[in-house]
């Protein structure tokens, strides 16, 4: 499916269809309008049915329309004029996608990117747009024997915008586009099963995103680990027989003077709790708990692909949580790589232990800004549900930035407190720290634990429990935050 940004005038459009929006109640948006006085008044006299009245997210397919050289106009309900938000537009070209992928139609174009939104600018209807279609195209790599019937996909579809836009549409348009292209490699990886994607074969798509932008890429192994003291990794990788990876990729895009940013993503590719156990229901869907791994490499492929004027590091510490004969015991304590002692109350709060000597290995990049993104707890969608990734920092600016980049992408995130009062939850009779704070606030105390280790840089901590999976039904990796991710990069590089 090709993306592109189009000027053609809607008398000479001769796209399979084209898509135009009615305002309720029967209002032509200026497309129709155009549409409508092309064919001598046919919307009208096809509206004057009753058929369609404009309602949100209503859709009528309408063939051979009087002078039109295109075959099919879908009309897409967009709901009142006067309360056409976020929210309404999204909902319309959903449904005119749907609708149009259940024609025969093989190319399309929109001619709905000029009504005004409210509180959203055109880049972000273009953008929108195309993550839209390109979530609509996506199919899931599904290990069925018999593949299903492949879906009907259109080749070639154009985003029709004024003439004076086209090239600001155009570099939106490729922004879109990389993050499309990052959010399906973050939805594949985190769809794959445990027993295929391991951290071995973590470390082998770190390698070829690697290989494919000639990136620099090291991967440390367990002997490396034990060399660097990271033995809060290395006690939840110890009940597993997959070894361990501690992966780590550069992008060079900036001055070499200039401080890298760097993503750290939670890596476990499957956590069972270890010898704490989770219950059987679901247990299936920590599969996923690689999803901080996947987005900020799909970040980095995005960041790569836009050749971004940045420095960017991304680490990922990767391991199973299993319980065995081996494996790390409730009671244990252990030296982080920091000097300090943790006591791992609970095996099941294996995240943060992971992640705390990945963020003291990190310091050594001396880095602009450190920004771990990781599906650390359950609590997290208790508080936000799916909606919102949950925000934490030690800088307000950056917690801000953050947060705008979210809104900018439609991928959004909230801020909750990192305040002391919290910390001492962690408190341990026997080590420095504790692993667990307690039912109270889960995903408050676990970024405190984190914030132990970060000390000595500017970071944030994305808690994307909540967001990077849908349950149910339409089970599976929804490739998010890797939006929000590169949008924050793109402003960090002035290109947005
Ligand atoms: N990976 C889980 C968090 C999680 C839970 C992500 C549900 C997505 C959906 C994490 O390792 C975990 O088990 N956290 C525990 C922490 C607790 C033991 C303090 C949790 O949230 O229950
Ligand atoms: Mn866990
Ligand atoms: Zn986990």
């Amino acid at each position: 499916m090709e993306l592109t940004i189009k000027y053609t005038p809607l008398e000479k459009q001769r796209a399979a269809c084209i898509i135009v929006g009615i305002y309720e109640s029967r209002q032509l948006s200026a497309s129709a309008q155009i549409l409508n006085s092309i064919s001598e008044g046919y919307l009208d006299k096809i509206l004057s049915t009753g058929d369609m009245d404009g309602q949100k997210g209503s859709t009528l397919l309408l063939h051979h329309v009087p002078r039109i050289t295109s075959e099919r106009v879908l009309l897409v309900g967009l709901g009142k004029a006067e309360s056409l938000d976020g929210r309404t537009w999204l909902t319309a070209m959903q449904s005119a996608i749907t609708a149009l992928f259940a024609s025969a139609a093989n190319t399309a174009a929109f001619y709905c990117l000029d009504e005004t939104v409210a509180e959203h600018s055109n880049e972000w209807k273009i953008e929108q747009l195309a993550l839209l279609l390109r979530a609509q195209a996506f199919q899931p790599g599904k290990l069925k024997k018999k593949p299903e019937t492949p879906a009907k996909i259109p080749k070639k579809i154009s985003f029709v915008v004024a003439e004076n836009e086209s090239s600001t549409a155009k570099a939106t348009l490729d922004l879109a586009v990389a993050i499309a292209s990052g959010m399906e490699l973050a939805k594949d990886l985190g769809n794959l099963p445990g027993n295929i994607c391991t951290p071995e074969y973590l470390a082998g798509q770190a390698k070829k995103l690697a290989k494919e932008f000639q990136l620099d890429c090291e991967i440390l192994e367990r002997k490396d680990m034990e060399k660097l003291g990271m033995n809060a990794l290395l006690a939840v990788a110890q009940g597993s027989s997959q070894p361990p990876k501690f992966i780590l990729v550069h992008y060079h895009g900036g001055k070499s003077a200039q401080a890298p940013i760097v993503l750290v993503g939670k890596g476990i590719t499957f956590d069972a709790g270890g010898i704490s156990l989770k219950p059987a229901a679901e247990m299936d869907e920590m599969k996923y708990d690689m999803g901080g791994a996947a987005s900020v490499l799909g970040a980095l492929q995005a960041c790569a692909t836009l050749k971004l004027p940045i420095n960017l590091t991304i680490a990922i510490p990767s391991c199973e949580n299993l319980p065995d004969g081996m494996a790390v015991k409730p009671g244990d304590i252990v030296t982080t790589m920091s000097g300090q002692t943790v006591e791992i109350l609970n095996t099941d709060a294996e995240g943060r232990l992971i992640l705390c000597d990945a963020l003291t290995y990190v310091e050594r990049f001396k880095p602009a800004v450190v920004i771990d993104v990781a599906t650390l707890t359950g609590a997290c969608v208790i508080a936000l549900g799916h909606h919102a990734t949950g925000l934490f920092s030690n800088q307000e600016a950056l917690s801000i930035e953050l947060e705008q980049a979210g809104l900018a992408a439609h991928d959004r995130a909230w801020p909750l407190p990192l305040w002391d009062d919290y910390q001492n939850q962690l408190d341990s009779n026997f080590a420095d720290i504790g692993n667990i704070g307690g039912r109270p606030a889960g995903s408050i105390t676990a970024a405190c634990f984190l914030s132990r280790f970060t000390k000595a840089y500017t970071w944030a901590h994305l808690d994307i429990a909540g967001t990077a999976w849908k349950s149910g039904k339409e089970k599976g990796s929804t490739g998010r935050p890797v939006p929000l991710l590169t949008h924050f990069l793109a402003k960090r590089a002035n290109k947005v």
